[in-house]
Protein backbone atom coordinates (compact mmCIF):
# COMPACT_ATOMS: atom_id res chain seq x y z
CA UNK A 1 0.00 0.00 0.00
CA UNK A 2 2.49 2.46 1.54
CA UNK A 3 6.59 2.45 0.09
CA UNK A 4 8.76 5.34 1.89
CA UNK A 5 12.20 4.46 -0.05
CA UNK A 6 15.19 6.75 0.98
CA UNK A 7 13.30 9.83 0.76
CA UNK A 8 15.19 12.84 2.55
CA UNK A 9 15.12 16.47 2.85
CA UNK A 10 18.06 19.05 3.34
CA UNK A 11 17.82 22.37 4.57
CA UNK A 12 21.28 24.33 3.74
CA UNK A 13 23.50 21.82 6.43
CA UNK A 14 20.60 20.15 8.05
CA UNK A 15 19.91 16.51 6.74
CA UNK A 16 16.54 17.16 8.12
CA UNK A 17 15.44 13.54 7.39
CA UNK A 18 17.79 10.98 5.96
CA UNK A 19 17.32 8.53 3.62
CA UNK A 20 14.28 7.08 5.91
CA UNK A 21 12.46 3.88 4.18
CA UNK A 22 9.49 1.36 5.35
CA UNK A 23 6.56 -0.34 4.12
CA UNK A 24 2.86 -0.29 5.27
CA UNK A 25 1.34 -3.06 3.89
CA UNK A 26 -2.33 -3.08 6.04
CA UNK A 27 -3.74 -0.23 7.41
CA UNK A 28 -2.41 0.09 10.69
CA UNK A 29 -1.73 3.29 13.70
CA UNK A 30 1.60 4.17 13.39
CA UNK A 31 3.56 6.37 15.88
CA UNK A 32 6.49 8.24 15.15
CA UNK A 33 8.47 9.19 18.20
CA UNK A 34 12.13 10.64 18.42
CA UNK A 35 13.53 13.49 20.29
CA UNK A 36 12.63 17.39 19.30
CA UNK A 37 14.51 18.11 15.67
CA UNK A 38 15.06 14.43 14.85
CA UNK A 39 12.38 14.90 11.49
CA UNK A 40 9.26 13.73 12.56
CA UNK A 41 7.09 16.61 11.32
CA UNK A 42 9.16 17.29 8.25
CA UNK A 43 8.81 13.40 7.53
CA UNK A 44 4.95 14.06 7.68
CA UNK A 45 4.78 17.58 5.63
CA UNK A 46 6.70 15.67 2.80
CA UNK A 47 3.97 12.91 2.97
CA UNK A 48 1.11 15.17 2.31
CA UNK A 49 3.06 17.48 -0.06
CA UNK A 50 3.45 20.11 2.17
CA UNK A 51 6.86 20.09 2.00
CA UNK A 52 8.37 19.07 -1.74
CA UNK A 53 11.56 16.19 -0.96
CA UNK A 54 14.70 16.94 -1.86
CA UNK A 55 15.51 13.00 -2.86
CA UNK A 56 13.32 9.85 -2.59
CA UNK A 57 10.37 7.88 -3.63
CA UNK A 58 7.25 7.81 -1.52
CA UNK A 59 4.68 5.34 -3.95
CA UNK A 60 1.34 4.46 -2.41
CA UNK A 61 -0.87 2.13 -4.43
CA UNK A 62 1.23 2.57 -7.40
CA UNK A 63 1.14 6.00 -7.80
CA UNK A 64 4.23 8.33 -7.04
CA UNK A 65 3.34 10.75 -4.75
CA UNK A 66 6.21 13.10 -4.68
CA UNK A 67 6.05 13.66 -8.67
CA UNK A 68 2.33 14.11 -8.35
CA UNK A 69 1.34 18.09 -9.74
CA UNK A 70 -1.72 20.41 -9.71
CA UNK A 71 -5.08 18.51 -9.58
CA UNK A 72 -3.35 15.35 -9.14
CA UNK A 73 -1.35 16.73 -6.01
CA UNK A 74 -4.43 17.98 -4.71
CA UNK A 75 -6.32 15.06 -4.99
CA UNK A 76 -3.52 13.32 -2.78
CA UNK A 77 -3.62 15.77 -0.09
CA UNK A 78 -7.31 14.83 0.44
CA UNK A 79 -6.50 11.39 0.50
CA UNK A 80 -4.09 12.03 3.00
CA UNK A 81 -5.47 14.77 5.61
CA UNK A 82 -3.57 16.19 8.24
CA UNK A 83 -3.85 17.10 11.56
CA UNK A 84 -1.78 19.77 13.71
CA UNK A 85 -1.20 20.05 16.91
CA UNK A 86 -2.46 23.45 17.00
CA UNK A 87 -6.12 22.23 15.43
CA UNK A 88 -5.72 24.80 12.76
CA UNK A 89 -9.21 25.38 12.81
CA UNK A 90 -10.87 28.84 11.76
CA UNK A 91 -11.57 30.37 15.03
CA UNK A 92 -14.56 32.50 14.69
CA UNK A 93 -16.49 30.28 12.46
CA UNK A 94 -18.69 27.52 13.26
CA UNK A 95 -18.17 24.24 13.84
CA UNK A 96 -19.95 22.61 11.34
CA UNK A 97 -18.66 25.35 8.67
CA UNK A 98 -15.41 23.96 9.65
CA UNK A 99 -15.82 20.19 9.07
CA UNK A 100 -17.25 21.31 6.00
CA UNK A 101 -13.93 23.04 5.08
CA UNK A 102 -12.52 19.41 4.58
CA UNK A 103 -14.06 19.28 1.02
CA UNK A 104 -12.21 22.15 -0.25
CA UNK A 105 -9.85 20.41 -2.05
CA UNK A 106 -12.26 18.70 -3.88
CA UNK A 107 -15.47 21.08 -4.37
CA UNK A 108 -13.23 24.03 -4.95
CA UNK A 109 -13.40 28.10 -2.90
CA UNK A 110 -17.30 28.72 -4.42
CA UNK A 111 -19.41 27.29 -1.91
CA UNK A 112 -16.80 28.78 1.09
CA UNK A 113 -17.16 32.12 -0.08
CA UNK A 114 -20.98 32.08 0.01
CA UNK A 115 -20.81 29.53 2.93
CA UNK A 116 -23.25 27.59 0.91
CA UNK A 117 -23.15 23.73 0.98
CA UNK A 118 -25.39 21.07 -0.55
CA UNK A 119 -27.52 19.15 2.27
CA UNK A 120 -25.87 16.40 1.79
CA UNK A 121 -22.53 17.79 2.79
CA UNK A 122 -24.08 19.21 5.46
CA UNK A 123 -25.81 16.53 6.69
CA UNK A 124 -22.43 13.92 6.10
CA UNK A 125 -20.56 16.77 8.51
CA UNK A 126 -23.00 16.43 10.99
CA UNK A 127 -22.94 12.86 11.19
CA UNK A 128 -19.32 12.41 11.16
CA UNK A 129 -19.51 15.21 14.68
CA UNK A 130 -21.95 12.89 15.85
CA UNK A 131 -19.78 9.85 15.71
CA UNK A 132 -16.66 12.12 17.52
CA UNK A 133 -19.46 12.85 19.95
CA UNK A 134 -19.58 16.27 19.38
CA UNK A 135 -22.62 17.14 17.21
CA UNK A 136 -24.50 19.52 19.80
CA UNK A 137 -21.51 21.62 19.09
CA UNK A 138 -22.21 22.07 15.63
CA UNK A 139 -23.84 25.51 15.88
CA UNK A 140 -20.93 26.77 18.17
CA UNK A 141 -17.91 29.29 16.78
CA UNK A 142 -14.90 26.96 17.27
CA UNK A 143 -12.88 29.18 19.48
CA UNK A 144 -15.82 28.31 22.24
CA UNK A 145 -14.62 24.83 22.08
CA UNK A 146 -12.28 23.25 24.29
CA UNK A 147 -9.02 21.46 23.11
CA UNK A 148 -10.05 18.21 23.17
CA UNK A 149 -13.38 19.20 21.45
CA UNK A 150 -11.60 21.13 18.84
CA UNK A 151 -9.65 18.45 18.04
CA UNK A 152 -12.13 16.15 17.01
CA UNK A 153 -13.33 19.18 14.68
CA UNK A 154 -10.40 18.56 13.20
CA UNK A 155 -10.43 15.14 13.10
CA UNK A 156 -13.91 15.57 11.51
CA UNK A 157 -12.54 17.45 8.92
CA UNK A 158 -10.02 15.75 7.96
CA UNK A 159 -12.86 12.89 7.75
CA UNK A 160 -15.09 14.86 5.46
CA UNK A 161 -12.42 14.46 2.85
CA UNK A 162 -12.79 10.19 3.55
CA UNK A 163 -8.82 9.75 3.52
CA UNK A 164 -7.01 7.09 3.04
CA UNK A 165 -4.56 7.96 5.68
CA UNK A 166 -4.60 10.30 8.25
CA UNK A 167 -1.29 12.11 9.40
CA UNK A 168 -1.19 13.86 12.85
CA UNK A 169 1.00 15.76 14.01
CA UNK A 170 1.71 15.79 17.83
CA UNK A 171 -2.28 15.71 17.84
CA UNK A 172 -2.26 15.64 21.72
CA UNK A 173 0.65 17.87 23.02
CA UNK A 174 -1.62 20.82 23.54
CA UNK A 175 -4.22 18.91 25.49
CA UNK A 176 -4.27 17.52 29.17
CA UNK A 177 -4.35 13.94 29.77
CA UNK A 178 -8.27 13.14 29.48
CA UNK A 179 -8.97 15.06 26.59
CA UNK A 180 -5.10 13.92 24.81
CA UNK A 181 -7.03 10.18 25.56
CA UNK A 182 -10.06 11.06 24.37
CA UNK A 183 -8.51 12.25 21.14
CA UNK A 184 -6.42 9.19 20.85
CA UNK A 185 -9.34 6.71 21.16
CA UNK A 186 -11.18 8.56 18.55
CA UNK A 187 -7.99 8.32 16.19
CA UNK A 188 -7.86 4.58 16.94
CA UNK A 189 -11.21 3.51 16.35
CA UNK A 190 -11.13 5.33 13.18
CA UNK A 191 -8.79 3.70 12.46
CA UNK A 192 -9.74 0.23 13.09
CA UNK A 193 -13.45 0.56 11.94
CA UNK A 194 -12.84 2.47 8.69
CA UNK A 195 -9.47 1.26 7.90
CA UNK A 196 -7.71 3.75 7.28
CA UNK A 197 -4.16 4.48 8.42
CA UNK A 198 -3.10 6.66 10.80
CA UNK A 199 0.61 7.90 11.23
CA UNK A 200 1.24 9.89 14.58
CA UNK A 201 4.16 11.96 15.52
CA UNK A 202 4.06 11.49 19.73
CA UNK A 203 5.82 13.23 22.19
CA UNK A 204 5.91 10.21 24.58
CA UNK A 205 6.37 6.82 24.10
CA UNK A 206 3.66 6.16 26.48
CA UNK A 207 0.96 7.16 24.28
CA UNK A 208 2.96 5.11 21.51
CA UNK A 209 3.01 1.95 23.05
CA UNK A 210 -0.79 2.21 24.33
CA UNK A 211 -1.84 3.31 20.83
CA UNK A 212 -0.16 1.50 17.88
CA UNK A 213 0.43 -1.40 16.27
CA UNK A 214 3.90 -0.24 15.11
CA UNK A 215 6.35 2.32 16.16
CA UNK A 216 8.99 4.07 14.21
CA UNK A 217 11.80 6.09 15.90
CA UNK A 218 13.56 8.72 14.59
CA UNK A 219 17.12 10.19 15.50
CA UNK A 220 18.79 12.64 13.66
CA UNK A 221 16.54 12.27 10.44
CA UNK A 222 17.43 8.51 10.61
CA UNK A 223 14.94 5.81 11.38
CA UNK A 224 16.49 3.79 13.58
CA UNK A 225 13.76 1.94 15.34
CA UNK A 226 11.23 0.40 13.58
CA UNK A 227 8.50 -2.39 15.29
CA UNK A 228 5.84 -2.98 17.50
CA UNK A 229 5.48 -1.52 20.73
CA UNK A 230 6.75 -4.82 22.98
CA UNK A 231 9.97 -4.27 21.07
CA UNK A 232 10.17 -1.09 22.63
CA UNK A 233 12.89 -1.91 25.01
CA UNK A 234 15.00 0.44 27.56
CA UNK A 235 17.57 0.02 25.16
CA UNK A 236 16.02 1.08 22.02
CA UNK A 237 14.11 3.73 23.97
CA UNK A 238 17.64 4.99 24.68
CA UNK A 239 18.43 4.69 21.12
CA UNK A 240 16.00 6.31 19.65
CA UNK A 241 16.10 9.32 22.35
CA UNK A 242 20.29 9.09 23.02
CA UNK A 243 19.33 9.85 26.51
CA UNK A 244 22.77 9.03 28.55
CA UNK A 245 22.73 9.15 32.25
CA UNK A 246 19.59 11.64 32.54
CA UNK A 247 17.39 8.56 31.11
CA UNK A 248 16.62 7.59 34.60
CA UNK A 249 16.03 3.77 33.99
CA UNK A 250 13.80 2.85 37.18
CA UNK A 251 11.53 5.49 36.27
CA UNK A 252 11.43 5.45 32.71
CA UNK A 253 10.99 1.68 32.81
CA UNK A 254 7.75 2.02 35.08
CA UNK A 255 6.64 4.52 32.29
CA UNK A 256 6.92 1.89 29.74
CA UNK A 257 5.37 -0.45 31.62
CA UNK A 258 2.14 0.85 32.89
CA UNK A 259 -0.58 -0.99 34.18
CA UNK A 260 -3.93 -0.72 31.96
CA UNK A 261 -5.16 0.89 34.84
CA UNK A 262 -2.57 3.58 35.67
CA UNK A 263 -3.46 6.95 35.51
CA UNK A 264 -2.79 8.25 31.60
CA UNK A 265 0.08 10.97 32.97
CA UNK A 266 1.52 12.97 29.72
CA UNK A 267 3.32 15.07 31.22
CA UNK A 268 5.08 12.28 33.69
CA UNK A 269 5.79 10.61 30.68
CA UNK A 270 6.81 12.92 28.84
CA UNK A 271 9.23 14.29 31.84
CA UNK A 272 11.15 11.01 31.79
CA UNK A 273 12.35 11.48 28.54
CA UNK A 274 13.57 15.08 29.15
CA UNK A 275 17.04 15.37 29.27
N1 LIG B 1 11.75 25.21 7.13
C1 LIG B 1 12.91 24.83 7.66
N2 LIG B 1 14.06 25.46 7.36
C2 LIG B 1 15.25 25.07 7.88
N3 LIG B 1 15.38 24.04 8.74
C3 LIG B 1 14.28 23.37 9.09
C4 LIG B 1 12.99 23.72 8.58
N4 LIG B 1 12.07 22.87 9.10
C5 LIG B 1 12.76 22.04 9.91
N5 LIG B 1 14.07 22.32 9.90
C6 LIG B 1 15.13 21.59 10.64
O1 LIG B 1 14.99 20.22 10.34
C7 LIG B 1 15.20 19.43 11.48
C8 LIG B 1 13.97 18.56 11.74
O2 LIG B 1 12.89 19.39 12.14
P1 LIG B 1 11.43 18.85 12.43
O3 LIG B 1 10.57 20.01 12.68
O4 LIG B 1 11.03 17.92 11.34
O5 LIG B 1 11.67 18.01 13.76
P2 LIG B 1 10.62 17.33 14.75
O6 LIG B 1 11.08 15.94 14.98
O7 LIG B 1 9.25 17.51 14.22
O8 LIG B 1 10.81 18.16 16.09
P3 LIG B 1 9.75 18.59 17.22
O9 LIG B 1 9.57 17.37 18.10
O10 LIG B 1 10.40 19.71 17.94
O11 LIG B 1 8.47 19.00 16.54
C9 LIG B 1 15.53 20.38 12.60
O12 LIG B 1 16.93 20.47 12.68
C10 LIG B 1 14.95 21.69 12.12
O13 LIG B 1 15.63 22.78 12.67
MG1 LIG C 1 7.56 18.46 14.97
Amino acid sequence: MLHVENVTKIFGQTRAVDAASFSVGEPAMIGIIGRSGAGKSTFLRMMNRLTDASSGRIVFDGTDVLALKGGDKRAWQSQCAMIFQQFNLVPRMDVVSNVLHGLLNRRGTLPTLFNMWPKADIRRAIEILDRLGIAEQAGKRAEALSGGQQQRVAIARALMQDPRVILADEPIASLDPMNAQVVMDALRRIQQEDGRTVIANLHTLDTARRYCDRVIGMRDGRIVFDGVPAQLTLAAAREIYGAGAAFREQATSTAMDVPEDAPKDEAYAASLLAD
